[in-house]
């Protein structure tokens, strides 16, 4: 009987149809068909060198495998989702096409290596794709923050005001983290760049394949060493989608912190109007619906990981069919990412900054009692007795409803002789800022050297 799959010898039916769907995976794996078709023609070049296969059966099929893959992305051929996978289809189109030479091709292969060779393929491209989008995020902040590397905001712990900073200080934050992602995705590319083909369904083969000739030809880095790791290894789609994950944990704690400068409590910013949106009922409203469905979506990110850990943490070597759930999770991952970060850098861009208002949240709040603490620490009094002090101050002016700067000095003197006329120069909040100058501090002069190797990172990291 004849179902049409590549694995029918031994069956006496077809799959049941509701099976049969379940079974398929061609709707999400299509995506790889580029890659499928790339890995096979390296294949079958490698069989023909080998002497596995006649050179002219080759070269037919890498003559069909090129036209096949030229006739999808011309739109001439469409890719038959009645088949079981994209590695069915693109066999099948290809023996229809070419015939007996066709079936030559599976020859010292399984789909268990092509389908790890295809997914290690593809996962390597949509890494790169996501570094660039991350450099251009990194680029936007190093732009921003140069901009604002005076522009005073107060810094926050426990979203309780705390020091003085400057904009630019804080942005360069995010711009750390999202290097960091970009090395992390690097390591974990580094770690996928190894060829699973040759592994075959398990155990190797009979045949005298050249799997460097293949690693070479694919741009792999090296050859796994065992083939049943080889064909049962997702440790790099794990890995990637724990680095997909971080940069949403990134992505989502920017969101929140874009969410809350917008609104009127904060108003730090405003969202460009191509960048934001209106309520159907309340006229005066403009909302960050962009940062709020980025802080949302990481929970798809985070959820693909943990189905991809739970998937694999009971399966028995070699492969499964379980493994077949890798996809849709991993592709989430990245799909998610990239729509992100498409829409975030352009937001941040362009959305205005307002510095009057920054700096107005920063007069209040009391955020240089801790520098009104050092100036008493500089005049001799240890550190803990002037922190006593000038928290007794600021109960003072609590009380009293003034700030630091309007205390006179008769009512410093009252609480420690020290205070001299120079305690207004030492509680200015320029000051405060300009002080801090400590590496990885927030003057300017160190958010400006911060930004310079940040973009040198940002360049090294630039495909070449
Ligand atoms: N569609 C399968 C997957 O994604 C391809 C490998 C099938 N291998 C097998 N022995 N059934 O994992």
């Amino acid at each position: 009987m004849n179902s049409g799959k590549l694995w029918d010898g031994r069956f006496s039916k077809g799959l049941d149809g509701t099976v049969n769907d379940f079974n398929a995976s061609i709707h999400f794996d299509a995506r790889m068909y580029r890659e499928d078709i790339t890995g096979s023609i390296a294949h079958a070049q490698m069989l023909a060198k080998q002497g596995i296969i006649e050179e002219k059966d080759s070269e037919e099929i890498c003559d069909a495998l090129a036209g096949i893959l030229s006739d999808l992305e011309s739109g001439k051929l469409e890719i038959d989702l009645s088949c079981e996978d994209i590695h069915s289809f693109v066999e099948q189109t290809l023996t229809g096409r070419i015939g007996e030479a066709g079936k030559k091709l599976h020859t010292a292969r399984s789909r268990n290596d092509q389908v790890a060779l295809d997914l290690r393929m593809y996962l390597k491209n949509e890494t790169d794709t996501t570094i660039e989008l991350l450099r251009k995020l990194c680029e936007t902040l190093c732009t921003l923050a140069e901009r604002h590397s005076s522009t005073i905001m107060p810094g926050y712990t426990h979203l309780q005001r705390a020091q003085p900073i400057s904009f630019g200080h804080h942005l360069m934050a995010y711009a750390q983290m999202f290097l960091r992602d970009i090395s992390r995705l690097e390591d974990a590319k580094e770690r996928a760049n190894v060829l699973p083909l040759g592994s075959c369904a398990l155990a190797g083969t009979t045949y005298n394949t050249d799997r460097a000739f293949v690693a070479e030809k694919l741009g792999f880095s090296s050859v796994c060493a065992n083939s049943m790791d080889g064909v049962s290894d997702r440790d790099f789609v794990v890995e990637l989608a724990g680095a997909c994950s971080l940069i949403m944990t990134h992505l989502s704690r920017f969101s929140e912190e874009i969410i809350l400068w917008c609104s009127w409590e904060f108003k730090f910013i405003e969202l460009d109007d191509a960048y934001s949106t209106g309520s159907s009922i309340m006229p005066q409203k403009k909302n960050p619906d962009i940062a709020e469905l980025v802080r949302g979506k990481s929970g798809r990110v985070f959820g693909h990981l943990i189905s991809l850990l739970t998937m694999l943490k009971g399966l028995p070597l070699a492969y499964n069919k379980d493994m077949q759930e890798d996809k849709e999770a991993i592709f989430g991952c990245f799909d998610t990412v990239k729509l992100c970060l498409e829409v975030f850098t352009p937001m941040l861009a362009t959305m205005k900054v307002l510095p009057c208002r920054m700096r107005a949240a920063a007069a209040g709040g009391f955020i240089n009692a801790t520098d009104c603490a050092d100036y008493l620490t500089a005049k001799g009094i240890p550190f803990r007795t002037a922190y006593k002090i000038v928290g007794q101050i600021v109960a003072y002016c609590i009380e009293k409803g003034k700030t630091l700067e309007s205390l006179n000095l008769e009512e410093y003197k009252s609480f420690s002789e020290q205070f001299e006329d120079d305690i207004y120069g030492a509680i200015d909040l320029n000051t405060c800022l300009n002080r801090r100058t400590s590496e990885g501090g927030t003057a300017p002069e160190q958010v400006v050297k911060q930004i310079e190797s940040g973009r040198l990172k940002v360049e090294s990291y630039k495909k070449s």
